[in-house]
């Protein structure tokens, strides 16, 4: 079959293993994550998102990889090649998905790229956390800067995505993801030994389960699906180069456990310090960027610092943004017969184009959808509905549809022991379904 013998596969297991946690962890856990906790009440949120990543999620990552690696297409293909036509409609809604995500997801990478520069020019010296949100606001409400950043990190993006899946996106990953640990390391020692910094790891850790409630589990799925990179086919791409041999379990188990140390990270350096500084835990997207800069601040040598990690903080983003756009291209690659670059091109300005309503919506002109800003509402409805019906569907077509292919798949043929097949298909089967369901229900307020 030619698109299966003109596909690639990953040069070694490290190589799976560093892009698809490339992909999860990005803007999702840096920047997403923080701020969605400080809106819906701090550790309950926390704990709810971590059940629901080593639960649900963590066993939707693996159907997603099998169905890649039995399918050996795109999303949409492998979900056709196992289980008939119909079954493409969920590979459908993952392309939609990632259209909408990274319309959104364009601009916020932009935002990482900018802030590498403003390190150099004032952010970092300016005395207080009023000063540094007064430039944050500033920045985002200004049109054109929006605009530009946005396209330039578009444009990184459709560079690396040019050169196939691979390469580029191995290479990126390998230097960056632990540098960027280290460096969060460091930031969490400056952050916990801020005065009042104690306050903030309470609001983070100790849940207070009064603030409980249908929106707050939807924003925890939402959370998990958004940061895990789940229910849009992006992992059955992944899968799809993957050598025969591998071991899905495993790998799944060190890509959630890497997302939720990230994200656990992020928290530890973002809500001591919001509390030292009398910031406000509920500011909304620009959190991360209104409070890291006064940390940088109180150390010594703060503009490297920051500049380092924005730079670490960029590519992490870029690393989840390339396969956003490789859903969606690689579906055009295999379905229509495109050339890579003819798609990567035309598909990289569409979405491109599409993303400047949220571009815009966030100070520079006044786009509101429901009551939110465009931005919000596109991420509400790519990562609370799109992705959860994504993962729904997955869930019961690995567990009631193509069962056989899945036991197959996660043993690699019976040659990869998995103790617990049995407690995987039984989450597919009921857990995740019933859940995701009832999570909607609640959680909509139907
Ligand atoms: N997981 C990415 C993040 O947390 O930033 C976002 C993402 C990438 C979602 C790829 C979905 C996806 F397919």
């Amino acid at each position: 079959m030619k698109a299966e013998s003109s596909r690639g596969e990953w040069s070694s297991k490290i190589g799976f293993i560093l892009a698809a946690a490339g992909s999860a962890i990005g803007l999702g856990s840096i920047w997403r994550f923080p701020y969605i906790t400080g809106q819906s009440g701090g550790a309950v949120f926390v704990l709810v998102y971590l059940f629901l990543v080593f639960t649900i999620g963590i066993s939707l990552m693996m159907a997603e990889i099998v169905i890649g690696k039995k399918g050996r297409l795109n999303a949409v293909g492998s979900f056709r090649r196992l289980g008939g036509k119909h079954w493409g409609l969920v590979g459908w809604i993952g392309v939609i998905a990632a259209f909408v995500i990274l319309s959104y997801y364009g601009v916020i990478g932009g935002w990482t790229m900018a802030y590498v520069l403003k390190s150099f020019t004032g952010l970092i010296s300016t005395s207080g956390s009023g000063e540094v949100a007064k430039i944050f606001e500033a920045f985002i409400s200004d049109g054109k800067q929006m605009l530009f950043y946005q396209g330039l990190f578009m444009a990184a993006t459709v560079i690396v995505v040019f050169r196939g899946v691979s390469g580029g996106i191995e290479r990126l990953c390998t230097f960056c993801m632990p540098a960027l640990f280290i460096l969060m390391i460091l930031l969490i020692g400056r952050a916990l030994t801020l005065p009042g910094a104690m306050e903030g790891v309470v609001f983070f850790l100790k849940p207070d389960f009064s603030k409980l409630s249908g929106e707050v589990v939807l924003s925890a799925m939402g959370q998990a699906f958004f940061s895990l990179s789940l229910g849009i086919g992006a992992m059955v791409i992944y899968g799809s180069y993957l050598p025969d041999k591998t071991d899905i379990p495993k790998a799944s188990l060190q890509i959630c456990f890497l997302t939720f140390m990230i994200s656990l990270m992020a928290g530890l350096i973002i809500f001591p310090s919001l509390f030292a500084f009398g910031m406000e835990p509920g500011a909304g997207a620009g959190l991360t960027f209104i409070t890291l800069p006064v940390v940088f601040a109180k150390m010594p040598g703060g503009v490297l610092w920051a500049a380092s990690f924005f730079v670490l903080f960029f590519f992490a983003a870029l690393t989840s943004s390339v396969s956003l756009l490789e859903v969606v291209v690689s579906y055009m690659i295999d379905s229509l017969g495109w050339d890579r670059k003819k798609a990567t091109i035309l598909l990289g300005v569409l979405i491109s184009v599409v993303g400047i309503p949220s571009a815009l919506s966030q100070g520079a002109v006044t786009i509101n959808v429901f009551g939110v800003s465009f931005l919000d509402a596109a991420d509400f409805f790519a990562s609370n509905l799109l992705m959860p019906a994504g993962g729904f569907l997955t869930a019961v077509f690995i567990g009631w549809v193509a069962y056989s292919a899945g036991f197959d798949g996660i043993t690699g043929g019976g040659a990869v022991p998995f103790r617990h097949k049995k407690l995987w298909m039984f989450i597919l089967r009921f857990i995740a379904p019933v859940c995701i369901l009832v999570i909607f229900i609640a959680g909509l307020k139907w």
